[in-house]
């Protein structure tokens, strides 16, 4: 493979509209080479993602951090479109690989439609700076990307919060609902009660994972090892939730427990702070499947400014690093906006780390 050395932002896939990587480089002949004998490790490697379908080379490389990051905010179809717009078959561009200079994003319906898009699903940007949690804007750029917290890609909604539109494609979420079936199977849903005043919870739940968090009013809220009905070990995280982790938790553990909440169409979670774990350096990480639903997020203090995201089926938002105790909840449902559930209704699986890990 010859090829002169630009700033590229590539995407790898493992077969024909098959599953997808947005990456960007300084070397692309030596970044497709690491993905393609696996030696580069993470989810290409996983998922045998060894196929070039799509690259652009950028004059420098804050332009092609940009457009990465942006179009790792783009639902699927438009990704696809975008690969399909110079490569029709999915061939493999490795081989000849030639100098394809940018186009400027503002002839692109791709990036109008995603910038609207993500705008829309935030609202107050404008809104004040709740404490600990200043607003950024919601167009990323390499001057915006979180340092402290470390992501590497999403759009910012406030610091240390990242929020991944249509992470999951509409075939992920399906192939993920079946596993959840399974484990509910297994961890019947329950129904949490507030610790002293035993009353119930409007969302149902279930755990994944070594621990489980439950709540009763004898108890409390607590983490445990066991279904507090039927007594045995919670089921598995599935691999996919493990990967996705691994993607956007930037944090070398994994996750102890996946918290599966079933909203179905009044319930909501008023504020509260996630703050039953051992280990706040590690972010929790949101998926959403089924109906839409306003998820709304502020400070760190009871009281402060919020700002509100629109969650839909296959959003994945992740608050760590600042926000890792921000005050967060769920004001209401969208009914009928999916067809994911078949009764309708909303699934929301938050993976956490629960103990701080040994050295
Ligand atoms: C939670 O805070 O545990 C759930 C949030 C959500 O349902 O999105
Ligand atoms: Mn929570």
């Amino acid at each position: 493979m010859t090829h002169e050395k630009s700033p590229a932002v590539y995407i790898m896939a493992n077969r024909h509209r098959g599953t997808i990587y947005t990456g960007v480089t300084s070397d692309l002949g030596g970044r497709v080479l690491e993905h393609r004998d696996g030696s580069r490790g993470g989810f290409t490697a996983k998922y045998g993602l060894k196929a070039l379908v799509w690259y652009e080379n950028h004059a420098d490389m804050a332009s092609a951090i940009t457009r990465e990051t942006r179009i790792k905010t783009w639902r699927r179809k438009w990704k696809i479109d975008l690969i399909e717009s110079i490569n029709r078959d999915w061939s493999d561009l490795s081989d000849n690989l030639i100098h394809r200079p940018f186009a400027p994003p503002s002839t692109s319906r791709h990036s109008k439609r995603a910038n609207s898009e993500a705008e829309h699903a935030i609202r107050n940007p404008a809104a004040g700076s709740p404490s600990g949690v200043p607003n950024r804007s919601l167009a990323p750029s390499l001057a915006r990307r979180p340092v402290a917290f470390g992501m590497t890609d999403g759009v910012g909604v406030a610091e240390g919060v990242r929020y991944f539109p249509q992470y999951f494609s509409p075939e992920a979420q399906q192939h993920l609902l079946t596993q959840l079936r399974a484990a509910v199977a297994a961890a019947p849903l329950f129904t949490p009660e507030m610790p002293r005043t035993g009353k119930p919870f409007s969302v149902r739940m279930t755990n994944l994972g070594s621990l489980g968090w439950v709540s009763d009013r004898a108890r409390g809220y607590r983490y445990q090892a066991t279904h507090p009905v039927t007594g045995k070990p919670w089921p598995a995280i599935p691999e996919v939730l493990l990967s996705l982790w691994q993607e956007v938790a930037d944090y070398r553990h994994s996750p102890e427990a996946c918290l599966v909440n079933f909203y179905s169409g009044t319930a909501k979670m008023g504020l509260h702070q996630d703050r039953d774990e051992q280990d706040f350096s590690a972010p929790v990480v949101s998926v959403s499947l089924g109906d839409t639903a306003l998820f709304r997020i502020g400070g760190t203090e009871r009281g402060g400014k919020t700002q509100s995201v629109k969650l839909a089926s296959g959003d994945v938002l992740s608050f760590g690093g600042p926000a890792r105790l921000a005050y967060h909840g769920i004001d209401r449902l969208y009914p009928g906006t999916s067809t994911l559930l078949k009764d309708g209704g909303r699934i929301n699986l938050t993976l956490r780390r629960v103990t701080i890990p040994s050295p």
